[in-house]
């Protein structure tokens, strides 16, 4: 086990937040000393939005065995496995059942905590069993048990996925390749730079990308944040942003229109009075 004082800048997508504590853990008896102090979990962090000022709690990483997987992908895969990684596998063994998660940058843990997807397949219909650690000790679970929905769960208070296993069906490497992109060819209008992913959750029936487009929200600008002009559900860093000029893109947006904020927020953020 690791214990570090890094930024959290350094370990989310956005590229912002301030200083924690970070824990490494790489087995049961690791992750039972680091959950004895309040903590948090950290993924691959593609869909937070962390403070400035960083977070008092302890930040748990999954590593060793909480990261482990066998190259013919049977058998348990453990939460820290980055999701690229596994579909990439998956498309080399002919495996179907994960593509419709191609291009999200997650862990497998993060991706079950929010039931990441696209509209080719959710987390959830990928998903044999989960792995939960919680109350001192690991627990199985049926994905029909964890409360799944649009990007959402319902695992235990204080969970931490530690390892699934997937249900996967043999089909060609070419069959999940040619899926593969068509999952690709959705995300064409997504932007390269520093985000993360979708910022808030499309209302029923609608998109709230389609919709801060049609506000006429594009391109709006707070110091180096930017609501990318690519596509309106993403809001950028241009280098060197902080959570707080993100943070008011989010109520720039919020005050024009009813969207629910997908991203989580860690740690104490405030919009700066400035007005965009
Ligand atoms: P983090 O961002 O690190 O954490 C997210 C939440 O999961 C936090 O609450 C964290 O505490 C919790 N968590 C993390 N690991 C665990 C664990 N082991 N056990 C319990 N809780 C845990 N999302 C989509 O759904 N669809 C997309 O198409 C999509 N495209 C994206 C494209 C880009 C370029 C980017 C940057 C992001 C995109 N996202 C997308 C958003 C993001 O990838 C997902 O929300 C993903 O599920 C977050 O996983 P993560 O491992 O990065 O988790
Ligand atoms: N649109 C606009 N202007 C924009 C953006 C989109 O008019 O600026 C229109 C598009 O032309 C299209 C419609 O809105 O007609 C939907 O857009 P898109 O196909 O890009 O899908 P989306 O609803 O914006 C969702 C997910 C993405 C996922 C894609 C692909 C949410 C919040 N977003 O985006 O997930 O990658 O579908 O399936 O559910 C994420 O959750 O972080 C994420 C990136």
């Amino acid at each position: 086990m690791r214990v570090e004082h890094l930024p959290l800048a350094r370990l989310t997508t956005l590229g912002v937040g301030g200083m924690a504590e970070v824990w490494t853990v790489e087995n049961l008896e690791d992750l039972k000393k680091a959950t004895q102090a309040p903590y948090r979990v950290l993924g691959n962090g593609s869909n937070l939005l962390v403070s400035d000022k960083g977070v008092r709690e302890r930040v748990i990483r999954l590593s060793g065995e909480f990261a482990a997987w066998s190259p013919d992908l049977s058998g348990w895969v453990g939460a820290g496995a980055l999701l690229p990684s596994l579909l990439q596998a998956a498309a080399r063994l002919g495996l179907s059942g994960l593509e419709g998660l191609y291009g999200i940058p997650a862990q497998v843990g993060g991706a079950v905590r929010m039931n990441a997807g696209t509209r080719f397949g959710e987390m959830k219909d990928a998903l044999e069993a989960v792995e939960v650690f919680h109350d001192g000790a690991l627990h199985l679970y049926q994905p029909h048990e964890l409360g799944f929905g649009y990007r959402r769960s319902a695992l235990p208070p204080g969970g931490i996925v530690t390892r699934v296993r997937f249900r996967l069906s043999p089909t060609s490497p070419e069959a999940v390749q040619a899926r593969m992109a068509l999952v690709d060819g959705a995300r064409k209008g997504q932007p390269k730079r520093k985000s993360a992913g979708c910022a808030f959750k499309n209302p029923p029936g609608d998109s709230a990308g389609r919709l801060i487009d049609a506000m006429g929200l594009k391109g709006t600008r707070v110091g180096r944040a930017m609501i990318s002009h690519e596509h309106g559900n993403f809001l950028v860093n241009l280098g060197g942003a902080t959570a707080a000029e993100l943070f008011a893109l989010v109520k720039r947006v919020q005050s024009v229109l009813p969207l629910e904020l997908e991203w989580e927020v860690w740690g104490e953020v405030e919009a700066p009075e400035v007005s965009v």
